[in-house]
């Protein structure tokens, strides 16, 4: 009879019950797959009497989950609780200090400690794995780490938030309000416990700052990240993007380029874009996510689907636990922590990108005069404009303006230029246009 893996599972909530489920109903698939039976001895969570649908009475319990490190009858240590720091971080640094493997859907871990986190595992000869904390179901950390580990990756781009997927397509599909999807969002089981994480675009820099690391061989940088949500966007913007061809989908980008003095800089970017029709992520609905890598021998590289939920997360968690389970361990970002480089963050400013930029302003005569005379004096060219407004007198109309390319300084001069304009009843809403 082969050895079994011996699992502590911290986090019984979301993932962590699916990830009961899940080993228990593909027992005898996972333990042939695996070479040997994958099995849970012992878990923690806040609340010992919650009712979770299954039967926690089989396993031993840890009030405090820290303790599940120390325990000598486990090997893996799942950590399914979430936050950056506290007692998941806590958790981690121990499991990995006592040689136990660690796996995390916890991208906020990941991208705040993953660095120290690989170091302790390249230390200790354990393993750690963090395949659902991006892109929950897609094996896109496995994918772009040794499935496209032959190529210099050009760009990574993808949409990373199901939550805000989920929003924006179903504004779209349906014209209901933001607050009453994202209610929806919640009660599926996307949302994370901060919902700001996900409609703030945090989450999603949280995972690009991850892949990032992977794709370009640079030590995680998530503060480096611009980031900006969707919650500015109005139903007028989807309205307007739908007129012009285009879908608003929150994206994330990064690529790398060359700095003033020669060296390597990365670019990492997540905000709403508009996404035109004929271009892979624009069908994208739901809760689903998409990565594209641009690889220079494998060409474009699409990985797609469920980005978030019970089943697909725990689909993620537990190849991670099939892989240890096999002897597979390796440098969790793909080199080893010490070999990857500290790029400084590009400047934007040269990039050149087409925009779509939206004004409020109040409706009196000469407010179109001043947005286009900052316009042409920052050099921005603009293709189309379309003004929308309300009948009554002195309310507020918007103003939307897609650009000719030019470069990003550009836009953001123009910008400066109406700062503190009395004719803007709000700041300008920038998003770039992401086409095929
Ligand atoms: P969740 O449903 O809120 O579950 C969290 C679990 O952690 C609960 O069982 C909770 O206990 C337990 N917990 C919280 N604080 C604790 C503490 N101080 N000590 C012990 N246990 C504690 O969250 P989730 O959605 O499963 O997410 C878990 C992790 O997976 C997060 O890092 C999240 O970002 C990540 N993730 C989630 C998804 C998704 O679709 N939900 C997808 C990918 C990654 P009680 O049940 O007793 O309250
Ligand atoms: N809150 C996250 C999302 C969960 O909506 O994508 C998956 O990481």
């Amino acid at each position: 009879m082969a050895v079994p893996l011996r699992i502590a599972l911290a986090g019984l909530g979301t993932v962590g019950g699916g990830v009961i489920r899940l080993l228990e109903s593909n027992a005898d698939l996972i333990a042939r797959r695996a070479g040997r039976p994958v099995e849970v001895v012992a878990v923690s969570a806040r609340d010992r009497n919650k009712d979770r649908g299954f039967d926690i009475g089989r396993f031993a319990w840890e009030d405090d989950m820290s303790a599940l490190a120390a325990r000598g009858d486990v090997d893996v240590v799942v950590e399914l609780v979430g936050g950056s720091d506290g007692p998941a971080l806590a958790l981690g640094r121990n499991a990995l200090a006592a040689g136990k493997g660690l796996v995390t859907a916890n991208k906020a871990m990941i991208a705040h400690h993953g660095m120290e986190l690989a170091q302790a595992a390249e230390a200790s000869g354990a393993a750690l794995k963090f395949e659902a904390a991006v892109a929950g179901g897609i094996p896109v950390v496995k994918g772009l780490r040794e499935g496209a580990a032959a190529n210099e990756i050009e760009r990574i781009y993808g949409i990373l938030n199901g939550t805000c997927n989920y929003i924006l397509s179903t504004m779209e599909e349906t014209g209901r309000d933001f607050g009453d999807v994202l209610k929806d969002a919640q009660e599926l089981g996307y949302a994370e416990a901060d919902p700001t994480f996900d409609v703030e675009g945090i989450d999603a820099a949280h995972k690009l700052s991850i892949l990032a690391a992977i794709a370009f061989g640079a030590k995680i940088d998530f503060a480096s990240v611009e980031t900006e949500g969707i919650s500015r966007l109005r139903a007028a913007d989807i309205e307007q993007a739908d007129a012009l061809g285009f879908v608003i989908r929150l994206i994330g980008i990064a690529d790398t380029e060359t700095g003033p003095s020669g060296e390597e800089t990365l670019f990492q970017r997540v905000c709403p874009y508009l996404v035109s029709r004929d271009h892979p992520l624009a069908t994208v609905a739901g809760a689903t996510n998409a990565v594209v890598a641009e690889g220079n021998y494998s060409g474009r590289l699409l990985f797609e689907g469920a980005g978030a939920g019970d089943g697909p997360t725990a689909s993620a968690v537990v190849a991670d636990l099939v892989d240890i389970a096999r002897g597979i361990t390796g440098a969790p970002l793909g080199v080893p922590a010490d070999m990857l480089q500290p790029m400084p963050k590009a400047d934007a400013g040269h990039r050149v990108a087409r925009d779509y930029l939206r004004f409020v302003v109040a409706d009196r005569p000469g407010v179109l005069a001043e947005i286009t005379a900052a316009m042409r004096d920052a050099g921005v060219s603009i293709e189309s404009l379309i003004q929308k407004g309300r009948p009554e007198e002195g309310g507020e109309v918007t103003v939307s303006i897609v650009t000719h390319d030019g470069p990003e300084a550009n836009v953001d001069r123009a910008l400066e230029l109406l700062e503190g304009s009395d004719s803007l009843t709000e700041a300008p809403l920038v998003l770039q246009l992401l086409e095929n």
